[in-house]
């Protein structure tokens, strides 16, 4: 499973690429705002194209995932256009992010905006990221159209069935992937979980062979996503504490420190000679 880093923030995202483990960046309107207001704290002056254009140089050859902030067809197309034709040449590394369906509410006319645009780009050689999918169904017709990657958002359906349930939860919280076993609410949709989502989602494609690749999206913490390589995610956009905490364990910290009391004096010669 390709590991992404799900972050705007350019020491994030050094720090990550520095690892060598890294595949791609997901970037989306809410961590720009917090990587630009982390700036701004410290009395940066923020130029939002050399920013984008340090973020990309800053990826890399690996992927990386922009948003557009239209809600109709016209505007996603036009700003999909926008990103790709200007910051791609800067790293070659950019996929256009296109929500599944713009709409806010459900008497919006433009629930199929999204789908259209994402046939749009990609009929003109833009890849797409199709993002914020609550349903298989949304996958299957964003794969359809065109996403090169579609994007679950496992986390937030843990937060709903939580919510709903009036369970009270820390945002990186363990949400079992067989769902609750009890509470008056136990799915949305019929999906019970986040990883179930991400499980049906893969299944879906695979079973009908789409090339779309599923990036499971939201994650917050690293048991969730064994889970989501282990239902068969392709990739998975993690924050950075958490790729930091896949690689911390205790037993092994513990391990460390009884291997290093037992070294024995010849043997630490021979290798720092
Ligand atoms: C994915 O591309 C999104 O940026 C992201 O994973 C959303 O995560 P959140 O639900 O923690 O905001």
């Amino acid at each position: 499973m390709k590991i992404f880093i799900d972050s705007a923030d350019l020491e994030q995202i050094k720090a990550a690429r520095s690892y060598g483990i890294l595949d791609g960046v997901t970037t989306n309107p809410s961590l720009i705002k917090k990587a630009v207001g982390k700036m701004q704290d410290r009395g940066e002056q923020v130029d939002m194209r050399q920013y984008l254009e340090k973020l990309l140089t800053e990826a890399g050859d690996v992927p990386v995932s922009l948003e557009v902030i239209g809600s109709d067809y016209e505007a996603m197309v036009r700003q999909g256009r926008f990103l790709y034709k200007t910051f791609n040449p800067v790293a070659g590394n950019v996929l256009v992010k296109i929500p599944v369906d713009p709409a806010f509410s459900r008497d919006s006319k433009t629930h199929f905006e999204g789908i259209q645009a994402i046939r749009t780009l990609t009929g003109e050689g833009v890849p797409v990221n199709c993002t914020l999918i609550f349903t298989p169904e949304q996958a299957l017709l964003a794969a359809k159209a065109g996403a090169s990657i579609v994007s679950p958002f496992a986390g937030r359906v843990d937060d709903y069935l939580r919510k709903q349930n009036h369970i009270s939860f820390s945002k990186n919280d363990y949400f079992p992937p067989e769902g609750m076993d009890a509470g008056e609410v136990s799915d949305i949709g019929g999906i019970v979980s986040g990883i179930d989502l991400v499980a049906e989602c893969a299944d879906l494609l695979g079973r009908y062979g789409h090339k779309a690749e599923v990036l499971a999206a939201s994650l917050r913490n690293p048991r969730q996503t064994r889970e989501a390589a282990q239902v068969g995610a392709h990739i998975a956009t993690l924050p950075f504490a958490v790729i930091e905490e896949l690689l911390t364990h205790e037993l092994t910290m513990e391990g460390m420190q009884l291997f290093t009391d037992d070294v024995v004096p010849e043997y630490a010669e021979l290798l720092e000679s």
